[in-house]
């Protein structure tokens, strides 16, 4: 089966064609184009939803195009079609939906609405098989979910973040330190070089028996113990911050240990209340697998501490490559495979605020 999947929720417009066995329960890409207006937001210091807008229609026939000529097919060739209908902003999504719509009728193809959510979790059915029943993960920048996927099209959502979502933490404390979006990376990457049991930063939720999360207070703890740290943070707050210079290009050397011990620990703190949630909602359910997505999956702290966690249990850890934890078209295509419920196009609308 041939799936044509769109994706266009927020700042990346993407275009996949998946092929999909039924015998082997799994599905190959085909193609998979992605454009990304990310630069552009970078200068305005966040993503104006309109110009994200006007972004994806610049990019979403290109993108189409250059998808199917990748994958030498035709759109006449195509089984279905399968777009993001939310959650995301109005009007990204919709330039997604109504492109999708307007192929549907032209081509006479049945049109497969899909949760952006759910597309995360099922990159990991892209060459991999994973086992049902499964617990999902999904940690991205607006989002901290856990799912209890059944079987396909059965899925029951056991909690998610009363505030901040994981990636927001890392986002808007990565500000503070002069970077800009996204933030979890530069963390990261400064956290490499730190030390994680240094400071001793919340664990919000952690030891909560719900499967709900909360991030904001560790996010206000961190900006004031690196206030604390940095007279420059204290004193001329204006002096480091988005698009200026880095507060670690302001540090002598002999206080830029400090500065990555402090994203170490905050590194740390985040992958412990996810890790250990995630191992509780596993125990509760008797899972065969663990199932990362998102952005923020792409942590390689969290990612190698929760697989040490479940390597001597009989809970696999999945995780897409970096390259399929961010937005595209093969998650929502490979989604649309395996729950395959068209619906008629005219009765397909965009939702931001769809969830569970
Ligand atoms: O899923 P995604 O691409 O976009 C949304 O749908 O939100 O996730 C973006 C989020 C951002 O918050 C970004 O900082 C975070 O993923 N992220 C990371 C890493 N790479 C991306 N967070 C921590 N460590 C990373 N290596
Ligand atoms: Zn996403």
């Amino acid at each position: 089966m041939l799936i044509l999947g769109l994706e266009s929720s927020c700042d990346e417009t993407g275009a996949a064609i998946i092929l999909g066995k039924s015998k082997s329960q799994q599905v190959k890409i085909l193609s998979n184009v992605i454009a990304s207006s990310l630069a552009m937001h970078s200068k305005t210091g966040g993503i104006i939803p309109e110009n994200a807008a006007r972004e994806q229609i610049k990019f979403i026939i290109p993108v189409i195009e250059n998808a199917l000529k990748k994958a030498q097919v035709n759109l006449e060739e195509i089984d279905a079609l399968a777009v993001t209908h939310g959650p995301g902003l109005i009007g990204s999504l919709l330039i997604g939906v109504e492109t999708a719509k307007t192929l549907a009728y032209i081509y006479n193809k049945p049109l497969i609405p899909t949760n952006h959510l759910i597309g995360h979790i099922y990159a990991n059915w892209i060459e991999n098989s994973p086992q049902l029943p499964a617990i999902g993960l999904i940690i991205s920048g607006a989002h901290t979910d856990l799912i209890l996927i059944e079987k396909h099209g059965k899925i029951k959502w056991l909690g998610g973040t009363r505030d901040d979502a994981a990636g927001e933490c890392f986002d808007k404390c990565a500000r503070l330190l002069g970077y800009d979006y996204p933030g979890g990376p530069k963390i990261a990457k400064l956290a490499e070089l730190g030390d994680p049991n240094k400071y001793s930063l919340p664990r919000p939720m952690m030891n909560d028996k719900s499967f709900e999360f909360s991030f904001s207070g560790l996010k206000t703890a961190f900006i004031n113990a690196t206030k604390e740290h940095f007279s420059v943070l204290r004193n001329n707050p204006s002096s480091v911050g988005w698009q200026q210079i880095a507060l670690e290009d302001k540090l002598e050397e002999s206080e830029k240990q400090i500065l990555y011990d402090l994203c170490a620990s905050l590194e740390q703190a985040i992958a412990d209340v996810i890790i250990k949630k995630t191992i509780r909602a596993t125990q509760s359910y008797d899972v065969k697998s663990v199932l990362m997505g998102g952005g923020v999956a792409a942590n390689k702290r969290l990612r190698e501490q929760l697989k040490a966690k479940l390597d001597n249990s009989n809970t696999k850890l999945y995780y897409p490559p970096v390259n399929l934890c961010v937005d595209n078209g093969a998650m929502i295509a490979t989604a649309a495979y395996f729950n395959n419920q068209p619906v008629d196009w005219k009765k397909v609308e965009a939702d931001p605020s769809l969830y569970f």
